[in-house]
């Protein structure tokens, strides 16, 4: 099939896309980061996932989406019955941008420069696994796969293309689910964002 591509070479492609990131000249804050975080999944796989950045956990694991929005993310994939381990599960930027208040160390947002300076590299895993469907989980995912800032509440339900003409649709980051202070709002957030992932 034309889509897939021998496992072989894929797995060079991806093991010096990791070199090139290792290698890259990366903003000063990722020297901070414990290690780069790059996406898992198998080659071919029909959907793709993009989430923000790793997470604290993400940064000490090196695995995308290990920490509670992962946790979050699998009961929901779960309940949509889409096995985790059929998808490509990667996200925008590479490594954990964080600022830390004592022992803690604090998410912080990646800006545009941020996303530009990554893109490179979630483009190429993008090439490499040549999915059916790119799925952004939250802005930061939806701008560096679209090169432009748009809000996910008007994105949700239109079909949309990466920059690369690859076909995108847009959710929430599951991050948002766990933000939200009403349990309701919460119940009612979490339904959306299953049938979002099992559309
Ligand atoms: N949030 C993300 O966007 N990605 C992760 O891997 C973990 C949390």
């Amino acid at each position: 099939q034309r889509r897939r591509t021998p496992m072989a070479t894929s797995t060079e492609g991806f093991a010096e896309l990791r070199a090139q990131l290792l290698a890259a000249d990366l903003p000063e804050w990722a020297s901070r980061a414990t290690q780069p975080v790059m996406g898992e999944g198998p080659v071919g796989a029909a959907l793709m996932l993009v989430g923000e950045q790793p997470g604290d956990e993400e940064d000490l694991a090196g695995r995308a989406f290990v920490g509670p929005a992962g946790r979050l993310l699998n009961a929901v994939l779960e309940e949509a019955e889409v096995p985790r381990d059929a998808l490509f599960v990667t996200n925008a930027v590479k490594h954990f941008k964080y600022t830390q208040q004592g022992r803690r160390r604090l998410h912080q947002t990646p800006d545009a420069g941020d996303i530009t300076r990554y893109r490179p590299f979630l483009r190429a895993e993008v090439a490499l696994v040549r999915p059916r469907l790119v799925l952004a989980l939250g802005a930061t995912a939806l701008r560096a796969l679209t090169g432009r800032a748009m809000p996910v509440t008007k994105s949700r339900d239109l079909h949309l293309k990466t920059a690369d003409g690859m076909d995108l649709r847009a959710t929430v980051h599951p991050s948002y689910l766990l933000r939200l202070p009403d349990a309701v709002a919460q119940r009612a957030e979490r339904q959306r964002f299953a049938a979002d992932l099992a559309r």
